[in-house]
């Protein structure tokens, strides 16, 4: 027979459980990013005008360059274990993290990352684009 506490005992247990693993699918999406989480960026046509006169910019994580009409966009996240690559002198990337290197086009070179930076879908929003990311 099971007393008032063992049941008591039994549902803190089963909910402390549970918080556990919520707990720690949260924090696994923090570090990770769930793969089917779609991210989207605006890339309204003065931003895509003032990234053609500079010959390219950063913004909100994507390197935008080429013709505000046709722009060309590349995420800067590493596809190691995604932290934030860095435009390098001579027009690569480079990762903090791990070391990978990335040619101009996104094209893995060396170090750990063997996957190309993503280029985000791009479809026409206003006079400019949205940039969709898996
Ligand atoms: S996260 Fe970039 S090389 Fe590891």
């Amino acid at each position: 027979m099971s007393s008032r506490r063992d049941f008591l005992s039994t549902a803190w247990a089963a909910a402390g459980a549970g918080a556990a693993m919520a707990g720690a699918a949260v924090v696994a999406k923090a570090l990770t990013g769930s793969p089917d989480e779609v991210h989207t960026v605006e890339l309204p046509v003065a931003l895509l005008e003032r990234a053609e006169k500079a010959g390219g910019l950063v913004h909100e994580g994507l390197l935008v360059r080429g013709p505000a009409a046709a722009p060309v966009v590349l995420d800067l996240t590493c596809t190691h274990l995604r932290c934030r690559v860095a435009p390098i002198e001579g027009g690569g990337f480079s990762c903090p993290c791990h070391g990978s290197r990335y040619d101009a086009e996104g094209r893995p070179v060396s170090g750990p990352a063997e996957k190309a930076l993503a280029r985000p879908r791009l479809t026409p929003a206003g006079a400019g684009f949205t940039a969709r990311l898996p």
